[in-house]
This record gives C-alpha cells, structure tokens and sequence, in this order.
C-alpha cells in the first residue's frame, strides 16, 4: 500500500508509519539467533510499502543496523528513508562524527535521510559542540536532515539555537496511555513550530489490550483496538508513528490503522477518557540527567 505523507509548512514529509526496530538483533548486546526472521520482517515492511526505517547505534549495539544493510540491499535507496540515532555519551564533536561513520558502514549507505540526538548530551558534553558535528555531517552530505528524541522545549530550544540547520523531528513516547509529551508543553511547542512528533512505543501493549473504551470504539469502526490506538496517535497535527513488528500478521493489522478517520467526538472521548493515564514516561521520563537540567 501507498503509506500518505505528512508534510510541514517548511516542505519537510515523512509517511505516517514507519518500522522501528529496537529489539531487532538484541538489545543492548547483539543477539545473531534470529537474524534471518528480522531480515525477512524488514522485507515484509518494504514489500508493503514502508519506507521509513528507524534505528540507532543502540539497537543490538549496531547489529539492528547490520540487519538493515542486509535487508535494503535488494531495493532503491534513493526510495527509502533511514533514520538512525548518536546516543548521549556519544555527543562530543569528534565522537558524532565518529558514531555517525560507523552507523553509515554498519548501514551499508553513503548517507542517512535523518540522523538524530537520541537523548540531549550527557553531562560535561556542551550541544554547541554536538550540533556543529551535526552541522559538519550535513555539509557533507552524509546526514540531509537532523532532529532531536526525548528533548523538553527547553532542551529543544537550545539544541536549535546552535544550528541553522532545522530540526525537524522531536521521537518522543506517546500513546493512549503515556502522555508525558503533552503534560510538558512538547507536543504544542512542535505542532506550533513545525517539528514533526515521531510517536515511539505507541502500542503500549498490556495497556491497550485492557481498555474497555479501545474496545469499543473498536467494534464501532469494525477495527481492532491496536488499529484504533495508532489511528489516534495519527489523527493528531505533525505526529507521525514508528511501531515494531516483526510478525506479518501484526504488520498487516497495523497498517490497517490507515485510510479512515474517526468522528472528532470520539477521538476527544479517547483522548479524555483512555484510563491510566501516565503523564511520565515508564521508559525515557523527559528529565533525564544531562548537559542541561530538563
Ligand atoms: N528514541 C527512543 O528513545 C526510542 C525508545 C523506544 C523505541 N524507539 C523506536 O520506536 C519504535 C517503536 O517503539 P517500541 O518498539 O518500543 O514499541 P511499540 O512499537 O509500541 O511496540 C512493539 C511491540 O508490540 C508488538 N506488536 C506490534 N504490533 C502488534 C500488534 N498488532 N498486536 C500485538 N502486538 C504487536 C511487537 O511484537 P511483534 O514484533 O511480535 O509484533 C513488539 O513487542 C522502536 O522499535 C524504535 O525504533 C525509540
């Protein structure tokens, strides 16, 4: 299927759905046993129509990358996009450079569509430094585009100051369940200045399955109520959403979350109504220790 496009004021689109890949090759250690099926759910995404590829050095310890490289090398790279991560002890001017060439060969391409901070600087790391590699990265055309994960406004801000390069994605933990974003002014302070959401962990699994209102409005749409919840998360200005899967059958079912609408009425009852809510992150809460208090 053709996966619509989001697109910002500045011109910047990324499709709507995208596939993650965090536990795709390991954690935080490589894990090679089940190479040849998370080969194969890369493929399956591609085949059906996703372009969108998210990842970082993290992933596996660079091994999600390497699974990446595998699977892309059969299509056209110039009809994907790949997105990858410099983590935050990694955030020094030669080390971005350094993480951003590794990621590159791991990848097997000579550029990343977007390469983002995957959290603000570690403590005694100055983002002055860490966005002028950034800015170095896209002046040499390794990296077209840059943007930011699990920054405040505040750490948005003065990631922004630094550069004048847009940024032009904050990847932040959102669903029906975690609302940190909102609680803190993130998800207004990007819709009112053309940064994209990039929606991580929106499935947010045990708690979607057991919410009597998902259920509901998913018989009303002759939906599911994962359909349901990435549907919400879409409805909402410049969010865009990354689920993982490695099953055909989930993926299938996800992508099914496209091409409707539900009644703004209903999706004000979800917002509002969704039970226990979390208005902090069980993951990545936005106060993190780092080069600059949240
Ligand atoms: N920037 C950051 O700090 C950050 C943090 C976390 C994640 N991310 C990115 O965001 C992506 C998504 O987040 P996530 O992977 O943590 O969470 P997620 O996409 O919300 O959930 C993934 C989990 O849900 C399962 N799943 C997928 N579709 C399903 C369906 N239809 N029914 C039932 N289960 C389903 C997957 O298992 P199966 O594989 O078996 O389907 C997997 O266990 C990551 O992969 C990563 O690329 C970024």
């Amino acid at each position: 299927m053709k996966i619509p496009l989001k697109t910002l004021k500045s011109g910047f689109s990324l499709p709507v759905y995208g596939l993650g890949t965090w536990e795709m090759g390991g954690r935080m250690e490589p894990d090679y046993s089940k190479d040849e099926a998370q080969i194969q759910a890369i493929k399956n995404a591609i085949e059906h129509g996703i372009t969108h590829i998210d990842t970082a050095e993290m992933y596996g310890a660079g091994h999600a990358e390497e699974l990446i490289a595998e699977a892309i090398k059969v299509y056209d790279r110039s009809k994907l996009f790949i997105t990858s991560k410099v983590i935050g002890f990694n955030q020094s001017y030669e080390n971005v450079l350094h993480s951003c060439e590794e990621s590159l060969k791991r990848l097997g391409t000579e550029y990343l569509d977007l390469y983002l901070l995957h959290r603000f600087p570690d403590p005694g790391l100055d983002i002055k430094e860490t966005m002028r590699a950034m800015d170095k990265l896209v002046a040499d055309g390794k990296v077209k585009h840059i943007g930011v994960s699990n920054f405040t406004v505040p750490r948005l801000k003065a990631a922004q100051e630094c550069t004048t390069n847009k940024i032009v994605c904050n990847q932040v933990h959102y669903s029906l369940e975690y609302r940190e974003i909102v609680e803190k002014g993130v998800l207004e302070y990007c819709q009112e200045n053309d940064i994209f959401i990039v929606a991580w962990g929106p499935l947010s699994k045990g708690a979607l399955e057991d919410a009597e209102i998902l259920h509901k409005m998913a018989e009303k749409y002759h939906k599911t109520p994962y359909q349901v919840a990435l549907n919400w998360v879409l409805a909402q200005k410049n969010v865009i959403t990354i689920p993982k899967t490695t099953s055909l059958e989930h993926l299938k079912e996800n992508l099914g979350s496209i091409g409707w609408e539900m009644d703004p009425d209903d999706i004000d009852k979800l917002t509002k109504e969704f039970p226990n809510q979390k208005v902090v992150s069980n993951r990545v809460p936005l106060d993190y220790p780092a080069s600059m208090e949240a």
